[in-house]
C-alpha cells in the first residue's frame, strides 16, 4: 500500500491542512502537486491497495476547473480517497458533490472526508492564521479516526457528503493581480501560475480571462511587486463580511456502518 497526498494550493493554505492530516495519519506519503501545470497528469494510475488525500480549496464553493480537469486524467483503479476540501470561511457550498463526482467518475472509492478552514487567500483578515494550534489537534484526530475506520475494513454505505446538483454557478471573481513598477521581470509569477496566465517574456503582463485569482503570483514574488485593486478588496470584503464572520468548525464525513 502506497499513501498520496494530492494537492492543488497556490498559496498554501490548502497544503498546510493537508501536511497535518496526513502528518498524523502515516509516516510516509507521495506528493503531486496539481497546480504544476507542466505535468502529465494522466501517469497517474494508482492501485486499489493504494490511499489517495485529495486536497483542494474552493473557489467559489466550487472546486477550481483546473485541479478538475488535472484529477480527471488520473486512473484511481479503487484506490481509496479521502477528500480534504478547505474553505475561507464563508462556506464549500457544492464542493464536496463535485470533488466526489470528479474522482468517482475516475475509479475512486471516496472513504472518508474533511472539511478544513485557513486563511482566505483573497481576503486575508478571514480565518486569518489558520489552520491554527486547535485546528492542529482536530485534523490530527480526523487523520486517526479515518484511519481507524479504514483498517477496520467493516462494510459501509457509500460516504454521503453535501452539496447540490447541479453545482452553484461559479464564473470566477473580478479581482486579478496585477504588477506594479517594481517588478523586476524575473518571471517567477510566470512559472509558478498554476494555469499560465502570465506571460514568460513579460512578466508584467496578466491574461485576466485565464487568470484565477487564486493570488498565487502575489505570495511567490520576491519584490512584493503584485497586488490587487484595494478599492475592489474593501468592496469584496464588505459584501462577505458577515458570511466569512464568525468561528467555523473542520468537520469529519465517515460513511455509516
Ligand atoms: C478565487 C477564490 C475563490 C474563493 N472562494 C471561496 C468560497 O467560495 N468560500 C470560502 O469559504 N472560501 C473561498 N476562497 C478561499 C479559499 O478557499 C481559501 O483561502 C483556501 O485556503 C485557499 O487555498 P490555498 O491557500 O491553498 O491557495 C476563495 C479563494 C479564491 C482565491
Amino acid at each position: 500500500m502506497s499513501v498520496y497526498q494530492i494537492v492543488f494550493s497556490p498559496t498554501g493554505g490548502t497544503k498546510k491542512a493537508a501536511d497535518i492530516f496526513v502528518k498524523s495519519f502515516c509516516p510516509q506519503s507521495t506528493l503531486i502537486d496539481l497546480t504544476d501545470r507542466s505535468q502529465d497528469y494522466s501517469m497517474y494510475s494508482f492501485h486499489a491497495e493504494d490511499i489517495c488525500i485529495i486536497a483542494v480549496p474552493s473557489y467559489g464553493g466550487r472546486v477550481p476547473d483546473c485541479a478538475v480537469s488535472r484529477l480527471r486524467q488520473m486512473q484511481g483503479n479503487s484506490a481509496r480517497a479521502i477528500l480534504i476540501v478547505v474553505y475561507g470561511n464563508r462556506a464549500y457550498d457544492d464542493t464536496f458533490a463535485e470533488l466526489q463526482d470528479t474522482l468517482a467518475n475516475c475509479g475512486f472509492i471516496c472513504a472518508a472526508a474533511v472539511a478544513a478552514i485557513a486563511e482566505h487567500s483573497i481576503m486575508r483578515q478571514y480565518a486569518a492564521s489558520r489552520p491554527d494550534a486547535q485546528d492542529e489537534k482536530e485534523l490530527a484526530s480526523f487523520a486517526q479516526i479515518i484511519r481507524e475506520h479504514i483498517a477496520s475494513d467493516a462494510p459501509s454505505t457509500p460516504l454521503n457528503l453535501p452539496g447540490n446538483r447541479p453545482y452553484r454557478e461559479y464564473n470566477g471573481v473580478p479581482i486579478k493581480p496585477q504588477a506594479s513598477q517594481s517588478c523586476t521581470q524575473c518571471g517567477l509569477c510566470a512559472k509558478e501560475c498554476p494555469v499560465g496566465a502570465i506571460d514568460t517574456d513579460s512578466p508584467s503582463k496578466t491574461d485576466t480571462h485565464r487568470c484565477i485569482s487564486c493570488m498565487r503570483c502575489i505570495a511567490v514574488c520576491p519584490q512584493k511587486a503584485r497586488s490587487v485593486s484595494s478599492i475592489l478588496l474593501a468592496a469584496s470584503s464588505m459584501k462577505l463580511k458577515k458570511a466569512c464572520s464568525g468561528y467555523k468548525h473542520n468537520e469529519l464525513f465517515l460513511p455509516q456502518q
